[in-house]
C-alpha cells in the first residue's frame, strides 16, 4: 500500500504558493486576503481555524480571524457579511460551519457574495461547478482531485463509489468525479445512510471516498483488492493514554485495510491538510479575479 502524503503534499503546494506572493510583495502589491468567521467555540472548529490561519502565514497570505460568542444574533453576523463584502482589502471568507441553532445556516451562506465565497457553498458557485463551469470548488473535494492528480490515480472509466451526500464533500465530489474533465470521467455511486447493501457498492470500487463521519466505518471485507481509498473522516475517539484525552481517526479501519489496497490516505495528515490547501487555492483565484 502506498500512502497518499496530503501534509506533505499541500506543504508543497503551499510553497508554491508563497513564491508567487512573495514576488507580489516584492513588486510592490499586496498579499491575498482571507478572513474567517468563527462563531461560539466548538473544539473542531477551533482547530481548523488555527489550521487556517496558520495554513496562510505559510503562504504569504494575510488572514484576519472575526470571533464571536455562541449567542451572538443572526443580523450582527449578516452585518459582518455585507462589512466583508464590501471590504476591498478582502479577497475572501468563510464562515465556520457548524454554526449554533439559533442561526439560519443557509440564510448567511446566501449572503456571501459569490466572488468572495472561497469555500464554494454559495448556490451560485456549487450551480457552475455541476455545469462544468469555471466556480470556486469546494475545498475538500478540491483538495482530493488535487491528490488524485498527484499521485496518478486514474479516475476515467474507474467505479467509484463516495460515502456519504453532505453538501460540502460527498454530494459535490460524486458531481466532480462524473464531470467530463481530468479527473472526473468515472462511474459515479453515491451512497448513504438509507442505501440497501451498501458492502455490495463499495467491494465493485476501484476508488471509495469515505465522508460520512462514523469511526472505522470501512472494514477490509467492503474493499477489493487493490482499491485507492480516500478517507475524509475526522472523528475524536476517547483516548485516556493521550493528553488531550482523545485522538482523531478516519471512517475508515485503516490497519484493517492497509494490506489489501493500493493507495490510501491517512488521517491525520491526509485529507484535512489538502482541504486547507483547496481554500487558499480559492483565495488566490479571488486575488487573481479581481
Ligand atoms: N466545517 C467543516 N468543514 C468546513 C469547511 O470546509 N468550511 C467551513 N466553513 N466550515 C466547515
Amino acid at each position: 500500500m502506498k500512502l497518499i502524503d496530503g501534509k506533505e503534499l499541500a506543504n508543497q503546494l503551499k510553497e508554491g504558493l508563497r513564491q508567487k506572493t512573495d514576488k507580489l510583495a516584492a513588486e510592490g502589491k499586496r498579499r491575498p486576503h482571507l478572513a474567517a468567521i468563527l462563531v461560539g467555540n466548538n473544539p473542531a472548529s477551533e482547530s481548523y481555524v488555527r489550521n487556517k490561519v496558520r495554513s496562510c502565514e505559510q503562504a504569504g497570505f494575510e488572514s484576519t480571524l472575526i470571533r464571536r460568542p455562541a449567542d451572538v444574533s443572526e443580523s450582527e453576523l449578516l452585518a459582518i457579511i455585507d462589512e466583508l463584502n464590501n471590504n476591498p482589502a478582502i479577497d475572501g471568507y468563510i464562515v465556520q460551519l457548524p454554526l449554533p441553532d439559533h442561526i439560519h445556516e443557509q440564510k448567511l451562506l446566501l449572503a456571501i457574495h459569490p466572488d468572495k465565497d472561497v469555500d464554494g457553498f454559495h448556490p451560485m458557485n456549487f450551480g457552475k461547478m455541476a455545469q462544468g463551469m469555471d466556480a470556486f470548488l469546494p475545498a475538500t473535494p478540491y483538495g482530493i482531485l488535487l491528490m488524485l492528480e498527484h499521485y496518478g490515480i486514474e479516475t476515467s472509466g474507474k467505479e467509484v463509489v463516495v460515502i456519504g451526500r453532505s453538501n460540502i464533500v460527498g454530494t459535490p465530489m460524486s458531481i466532480l468525479l462524473s464531470r467530463k474533465s481530468n479527473p472526473g470521467n468515472a462511474t459515479v455511486t453515491l451512497v448513504h445512510s438509507r442505501t440497501k447493501n451498501l458492502k455490495a457498492h463499495t467491494l465493485n470500487a476501484d476508488i471509495i471516498i469515505a465522508a460520512i463521519g462514523i469511526p472505522y466505518f470501512l472494514k477490509a471485507d467492503m474493499v477489493k483488492d487493490g482499491a485507492v481509498i480516500i478517507d475524509v473522516g475526522i472523528n475524536r475517539v476517547e483516548d485516556a493514554t493521550r493528553k488531550r484525552g482523545y485522538r482523531l481517526v478516519g471512517d475508515v479501519d485503516f490497519e484493517g485495510l492497509a494490506r489489501k489496497v493500493s493507495f490510501m490516505t491517512p488521517v491525520p495528515g491526509g485529507v484535512g491538510p489538502m482541504t486547507v490547501l483547496g481554500l487558499l487555492m480559492n483565495t488566490m483565484k479571488a486575488y487573481l479575479g479581481r
